[in-house]
């Protein structure tokens, strides 16, 4: 039998024309892996055909939502994870679950290698990389389009030489990357900043400014996981989807960033995650509900940490798994509801109650019922300053 070659395979132009490509360089069989991770639009079962029709000896068909919703967005949910406070990590996300099965299928189908179609400017191809040497460090990663000079020129050639089943469309000036957590979208005239984005780029939310009646969402979280939504049970993966829908129609998670990448680059980038945006802000908000002063506060750093870490391809390691674990712990008590208000590109908190809350009203209160008793702040503040005060007389020489 010749070698193998498992390809991460999208449905289209470069993957398509990857197979061959990779086949011609390398000698290699090609089985071309799709994973569904809820990026919507075309059908698996036509795609898996196209891998076929373009030489794959194999091709398989993972539907992943569930294990990506479950195993990598609750995750990142409990972390509150915005790469540089804003990016909720779309594209970084879904490149360990993709990684993982390619992983896995190489060593079930008797692989030496896999492949990705990741350029060699971005973060994407770290992530594929890192994640498959985390997982099974004798595969070997090739990249047809940064190792084997697959130019997109060479591609629409050979697509047109070799007869290749791909609807060239109107070629789109953007670089699009998405799943059920959000898109990603680059290149073309978003390349110079100066360049407002146009509605033309966005699919999962609409336009903000066009004011529609706001809505209202009640979010239940258990132990920090949305576990039903307007008093209606829903999975991980439903949960999502539903909030897509509900705060995409208000345009809510629209991000327009020039963003670090991993590579030295500095690149622009829009983002729409409206789910993703709607449930890190209500579950930011139970926590502040729930946890104590110090743990809500220590763990703003970790998720900074975490953050960087999962978009630095680094998911699979062992401080990433470290830091899920003090989070993991975190969640015990993040159980209760959170009532947004959607409206104009905004998800707000309008209400929040929990049975784990460690908020006291009698201790907050200003009216009748007080029980804060206030004549204890006045030594609490004397010895609290004390330090202040002695490094004061110092300093001021008094
Ligand atoms: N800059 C984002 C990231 O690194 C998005 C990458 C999107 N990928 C793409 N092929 N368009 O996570």
């Amino acid at each position: 039998m010749s070698e193998r070659v498992v390809l991460a395979y999208s449905g289209g132009l470069d993957t398509s024309v990857g197979i061959g490509w990779l086949k011609d360089a390398t000698g290699k069989e090609v089985v071309a892996l799709a994973v569904d991770v809820g990026q919507g639009g075309e059908d698996m079962e036509d795609i898996r055909q196209r891998a076929l029709d373009c030489g794959a000896v194999e091709a398989v068909v993972v539907d992943a939502k569930n294990e990506f919703a479950e195993d990598y967005l609750m995750p990142a949910l409990k972390a509150n994870a915005m790469y540089q406070k804003t990016y909720p990590l779309v594209s970084a996300l879904s490149r360990p679950v993709i990684a993982r099965h390619l992983a896995r299928i190489a060593k079930e189908l008797g692989a030496d290698s896999v492949a990705h179609g990741c350029t060699g400017k971005g973060n994407d191809q770290v992530r594929f990389e890192a994640a498959v040497a985390a997982l099974a460090p004798d595969l070997t990663s090739i990249a047809p389009v940064r190792d084997l000079a697959l130019t997109r020129d060479k591609a629409i050639i050979y697509a047109e030489q070799n007869n290749l089943p791909i609807r060239q469309s109107a070629a789109s000036p953007y670089s699009i990357d998405k799943n059920v957590w959000g898109r990603a979208v680059e290149t073309g005239f978003l390349e110079d900043p100066w360049n407002a984005p146009i509605e033309d780029l966005y699919e999962y939310t609409m336009d903000p400014s066009v004011l529609k009646p706001a809505d209202e969402v009640v979010i239940t979280f258990t132990a920090g996981i949305p576990t039903a939504i307007n008093g209606k049970a829903v999975t991980p993966l439903e949960a999502v989807e539903q909030l897509n829908i509900l705060a995409g129609k208000h345009g809510v998670g629209r991000i327009d960033v020039v963003e670090d990448r991993l590579v030295g680059i500095k690149s622009r980038e829009v983002y729409e995650a409206p789910a993703a945006t709607a449930l890190i802000a209500a579950h930011e908000a139970l926590e502040s509900l729930t946890l104590e002063r110090d743990v809500n506060r220590y763990k703003r750093g970790v998720e900074a940490e975490w953050s960087n870490l999962v978009y630095d391809g680094l998911w699979f390691s062992g401080l990433k798994r470290s830091l899920d674990v003090f989070i993991d712990d975190t969640q015990k008590y993040v159980s209760g509801d959170i009532r947004l208000k959607l409206q104009g590109g905004r998800a707000v908190v309008t209400g929040q109650k929990s049975d784990q809350s460690l908020y006291d009203f009698s201790l907050a209160t200003y009216d009748t019922g007080d029980t804060f008793d206030q004549s204890l702040s006045k030594g609490f503040i004397e010895i609290w300053s004390l330090p202040s005060k002695i490094s004061a007389r110092r300093d001021l020489g008094a």
